[in-house]
Formats: structure tokens, sequence, C-alpha cells
């Protein structure tokens, strides 16, 4: 496969003309009404105006023209929760999975995080770095212009370091907004075995702000359950970050209610992830927090769920809802955020408006980029696709095939040139 790299591609400064606009994911410049021939202005690499053809502004009429061919456009696509970056695989797991085991089981056995840490520890970092680089370009090809990637299968710090290093050069490399999340507390290191307080004040004390001295942490996640750490150990952790002034965000409530996203909101997380066993109070104290619900099909689906989200709670409180891929190895071996909005629609009975959303502006606000990802408007970095498709809802309805036409990514044409 070509990686599509952003930074030697074509730029797309110019007129782009006759697009059609998805409903709800664009500001306007000037009032567009439903079905108009819509115009996107790019000039050094920003969005600079957005809006009815026939109401360009004569400032621009003399730039380069782009032919939207009638196409509909949609703001760069956010896959705001994945664990890109590690060694190996584990289909092995989802054959004995397949065979009757449970997630918790393999877990507890030894296999589970704790088989990729020993693979993702095994690698070079030019080793991590060829494994994710064709996983982030088949995501990419799909229209994801901004992508979180976390650490969590290194669990010591120089292995933590590599992975966080391996998905800055990713980012760098294909031209890409990166977010790197330091999740350190993932799951116990086998050399910690029993000793879980010493791994956590490890892991406070010593590998958070060594790494954030670095600038490799732009935000610190915990996966807050039975089988990983408990509510007081994520405080710790929530704690550690505050004083370095890092985001936190959760990964709460996926396989039993621990109260994890009451304390994610107490610390104003920007997010709360899979959260199928989320209780109303959860629900309200996000609300309160303005905390984003990341929901994770392809976790729920690969594990065989039957517990969903409460998706009607969260509505009802207007929580923003993202979808994401969750990309990792053991639960959600997904390279399609395309594949997740339609997951999130049939599985969780999401609107496709609400899919839509979910897989651009809340994604964005998930990450703390709703200022420049997420939705076409004049002043942002020019990153927007065009899609093959006549209506919007069109995105979360075909499976298993790339409608993406055109993608300008970071002000380049990355596709479709
Ligand atoms: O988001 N839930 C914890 N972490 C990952 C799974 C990681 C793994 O199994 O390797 C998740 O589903
Ligand atoms: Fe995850």
């Amino acid at each position: 496969m070509k990686h599509a790299d952003s930074t030697t591609a074509p730029s797309a400064d110019g007129v782009w003309e006759d697009l059609r606009l998805a409903p709800g994911l664009f500001r306007d410049d000037r009032p567009l009404a439903e079905h108009e021939a819509a115009s996107l202005v790019v000039q050094g690499g920003v969005l600079r105006w957005v809006g009815p053809s026939s109401a360009l502004p004569l400032d621009y009429a003399g730039l380069a023209r782009h032919a939207g061919g009638g196409l509909l456009a949609t703001p760069g696509l956010v896959d705001c929760h994945t664990h890109l970056v590690y060694g190996g695989q584990r289909a092995g797991e989802f054959a004995m999975r397949l065979a009757g085991a449970s997630y918790e089981e393999i877990s507890r056995a030894g296999g589970g995080i704790v088989s990729s840490v020993r693979a993702t520890r095994a690698a070079s970092e030019d080793e991590l770095f060829a494994a994710a680089l064709p996983r982030l370009s088949a995501l990419l090809d799909e229209g994801v212009c901004a992508i979180e990637i976390k650490s969590g299968y290194g669990l010591a710090l120089e292995h933590e370091r590599k992975q966080l290093r391996v998905a800055r050069r990713l980012g760098r490399a294909l031209g890409v907004t990166v977010r790197t999340t330091f999740l350190g507390a993932h799951a116990l290191p086998p050399e910690y075995a029993g000793r879980s307080q010493d791994y956590v004040d490890l892991v406070c004390s010593e590998m958070l702000p060594a790494l954030a001295a670095e600038g490799l942490v732009d935000a610190v996640d915990v996966f807050c359950e039975r089988i990983a750490f408990s509510l007081a150990e994520t405080e710790q952790v929530f704690q550690a970050a505050q004083k370095l002034g890092i985001p936190v965000k959760l990964h709460a409530e996926q396989l039993s209610d621990m109260g994890g996203a009451r304390l994610a909101a107490r610390h104003g997380a920007l997010s709360c992830d899979h959260i199928e066993h989320l209780s109303q109070d959860g629900v309200d104290a996000m609300r309160a927090a303005g905390t984003v619900a990341v929901l994770l099909p392809g976790a729920y689906y690969t594990l065989r769920d039957t517990h969903l989200p409460p998706i009607e709670a969260l509505r009802a409180a207007g929580v923003p809802m993202a979808v994401s891929t969750d990309h990792n190895p053991g639960t959600s071996p997904a390279l399609s955020l395309l594949l997740m909005a339609n997951m999130a629609c049939t599985l969780f009975r999401l609107t496709v408006p609400e899919a839509l959303a979910g897989i651009t502006t809340h994604a964005a606000r998930a990450l703390g980029l709703s200022e420049t990802h997420g939705l076409i408007a004049a002043g942002r970095p020019a990153n927007f696709v065009l899609w093959n498709l006549r209506e919007a809802a069109e995105l979360a309805y075909w499976f298993g095939h790339n409608p993406a036409r055109t993608i300008v990514r970071q002000g380049r044409i990355v596709k479709g040139a």
C-alpha cells in the first residue's frame, strides 16, 4: 500500500467548488441552503471561507480551482481512542475465545494485555514503527485526519517511551495530527505481581514525570477495572497528571461498574471510554463535567458483549457521544472507523447524525481538539474528505467499503489528487 504522506503531497490551496456539505458538520460564513452547491477556500493550508458557491467573495475569484464534482464533503475523521503501537498480534486468543474462554479468564491466565507487553518489549522502535505504519495508513485512507495513540504495552519507562516516541514519529512521517496518551496504568506488569501499589507509585513518581518532560504525553489514561487498577489507584494517577497540568481520560465501566466515570468527571476528564456498565450517577457526573462518552463498538462486538452502554440516558442528559475504533490487538483489531460508525448504529442504536458527529466533532472534543478538528469551518487547518456518496447517511450505511474519493489532510491532497 502506498502511504499517503501529507508532507510531500500537492497543496490543496485554492477554491473547492461544487461540493455538498454533510449536514451538521460545518459552519458556514454565508448561509447555505439545503442541497445548495458549496465552496471551500483553502489558503496556506488553512480553510478561509465556507459557503454557497454563488456567494464566493470576489477576493477569492482569482485562486486556483478544484472541481468538487458534486461530491459530499465532511470534515476529516477523528479516531479518538487507539492502542495502535504494539508488537505481535493475538489471533490465538481470538481462537481461545471462540472455544469459550472469556477475556477475563485469558487475562488472569497470563494472556491478554500482558502477552502484548512481552511482544512490545521485545520489539525495537523501528520494528514497532514498521508494524504500526500500515495500520495507520489503513485508517488514514478512509479519511482519518487526527488520531489518538496510547502507550500501555510497555509498562516500564523505556518501553512506554518507545511506544510514545513511535506514535510521535508516525504523526510526523504521515503528516497527521497524533495525540499521545500515557496509559502506564493499563495492566500490572508481571514483575510487579502482588505489588500493585508499588507499580502505581512508579507510574506516578517516575514514569509520568519523565515522559511528560520529554514532551511525549498529551493526556493520561488508566484502565480502571477488577482485572486492572482500583478506584483509589486511578485517583492517584489522576492526581499525578493534574500536578503536571495534563488532562485525563479513563477506560471506565467496561466490564463492571467501578464508579470510575464519577471519579474521572470530578477530575474534569476529557472522556470516559467503553462505559457499558455506566450508572445514571456516572451519566450525571459526566454531563456536569462536560466529559465526552467514547463508545467502542468494536470491543463490544469482539468480546460478544451483551451489556449495552446506556445510550438513552446519555442522549437524554445531552452527554456528547464519540465513536472510535479502540484499535488494539486484543479486543478490537479494527482498522475502519466507518465500520465503527455502522456498528454504533446497528449495535448501539445511535442515529446516523449521532454516529457521524461521533467520528468527527465529538471525537475531536474527546481529544481537546474542538477548536481545530472535527468541523468544516473557516480558520481551521484544511482537513476534509470528499466522498463518492449521495447522502451523508451512506457513511454509516455501507460497510466493508471505502467511499473516500479525495482526502485533504493538513492542507495537502493526500488522496485523489
Ligand atoms: O480498550 N480495556 C482495556 N484495554 C484495551 C484492551 C487491550 C488489550 O486487550 O490488549 C481496550 O479494550
Ligand atoms: Fe482501549
